[in-house]
């Protein structure tokens, strides 16, 4: 309520209160004005040169996994935030798990969960081949008992799973909802900063992005990483979103196996299936991820249209740019594709956005249509426009 809208009393300086209309029980108050706060507590508000800030080398510890640890730009950064999203079921919490066990730290790791039962986690721990006993595990929902907890502990590492499952009592609606998610973060976020404790959130996404999930977030913490893959396929594709601390175009892979999540070293090993000769519309071509290149094999089927109608569609790709591709392959190459369904998928259950992998969409649609295989020592790299230059 404010003041300017009250009938002020002018004898005693108190008010008339519009809801319950009683004289005498409404009080104007002045916010604190922050600036003269600080100034009168002997803080110095003043601006700096940038030229003179003075700042600590970065430290940073390892996770353990050195395809993680590469997407982090070299490490977990002492006091960061890091959001890791993914849809239910794909693994965050085995992987987190995993780098509970595997960092070097003197200190505790706090393993907060307001999901799963610490019989639970300690089945998965056990799965898991973990015996380290310096990760204590808090079943606790509510913000205020977990900065509590975190305060005695004073804990290296602080892992929340997940975010939905955490409320706070000073906001009214529904733990999961946005205004809760957000008080959440900030809340973590300034003691994650005052304490210097590195913190991991775990948020879980729906496959459409689902924009009242931890996307809203994502302008609050320091890192976002998004952990995808096929439920069906053993595959997981670790990608950094965002990054205050290095590249976000690196992609990390792992591979889910019955102890957890096991690295790849070298993706392009199994993003190609075996056998001495390439299959009519099978084309390996090659996409840059961050640093490093990715040979990966494409897949397209073609088969006559049966309801008039073609249908086409993408695995790992952009659908849009399939049918793009295959306009140019019908107004370019003079080829009538138009009683033709197709089918594109990338091999291994990864998404890739590169535009120079286009001749290789090309050339596998054309492989199909023509049933002609393309040898499998040739890796097919080029963008392809719409125009064609004389
Ligand atoms: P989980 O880490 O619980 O997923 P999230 O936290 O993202 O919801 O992973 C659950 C799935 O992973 C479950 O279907 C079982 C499977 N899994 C393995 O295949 N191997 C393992 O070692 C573990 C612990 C789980
Ligand atoms: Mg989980």
């Amino acid at each position: 309520m404010f003041a300017k809208n009250v009938d002020m009393n002018q004898q005693n300086g108190c008010g008339k209160c519009p809801a319950c209309n009683e004289w005498n029980t409404f009080f104007e108050q002045k916010l604190d004005d922050k600036s003269v706060k600080n100034k009168k507590e002997g803080k110095d508000v003043s601006s700096i040169s940038l030229k003179n800030v003075e700042y600590k080398e970065i430290s940073r510890l390892s996770t353990g996994f050195g395809e993680l640890d590469r997407v982090l730009g070299g490490g977990l950064v002492d006091g960061s935030l890091i959001l890791i999203g993914g849809e239910p079921g794909i693994g965050k919490s085995t992987l987190i798990l995993q780098i509970c066990d595997k960092i070097k730290t003197q200190k505790t790791v706090l393993y907060v969960s307001g999901e799963e039962s610490a019989e639970q986690i300690k089945l998965r721990a056990d799965r898991l081949k973990i015996d380290k006993n310096n990760i204590m595990f808090f079943g606790e929902t509510d913000i205020d008992l977990i900065e509590s907890e975190i305060e005695k502990q004073n804990p290296e590492l602080v892992i929340i799973d997940s975010i939905q499952t955490i409320y706070s009592d000073k906001v009214d609606s529904m733990p999961g909802s946005t205004s809760q998610l957000r008080e959440i973060t900030s809340r973590i976020m300034r003691m994650c900063k005052e304490k210097n404790v590195t913190t991991i959130i775990i948020g879980h996404v729906t496959k459409d992005g689902n924009i009242a999930g931890p996307r809203v977030l994502e302008h609050m913490v320091d890192v976002v990483l998004y952990l995808e893959g096929e439920r069906y396929l053993s595959y997981r594709v670790l990608r950094g979103v965002k990054n205050r601390f290095g590249s976000t175009n690196e992609i990390g892979m792992f591979e889910m196996e019955g102890e957890g999540m096991k690295e790849i070293l070298n993706p392009s090993e199994v993003l190609i299936s075996e056998g001495d000769e390439n299959p009519a519309g099978s084309v390996i071509v090659s996409t840059m991820e961050g640093t490093r290149p990715l040979l990966v094999e494409l897949q397209a089927l073609t088969t006559n249209t049966l309801f008039g109608f073609p249908r086409r569609t993408a695995n790992g790709i952009d659908f849009n740019r399939l049918t793009l591709l295959m306009a140019v392959i019908e107004k370019r190459a003079g080829i009538n594709l138009s009683n033709q369904d197709a089918y594109l998928n990338v091999v291994g259950g990864i998404r890739i956005n590169e535009p120079g992998i286009d001749l290789g969409i090309i050339l596998s649609v054309c492989s199909s249509y023509k049933n002609k295989s393309i040898p499998n020592d040739i890796v097919v790299i080029g963008e392809v426009g719409l125009t064609r230059r004389s």
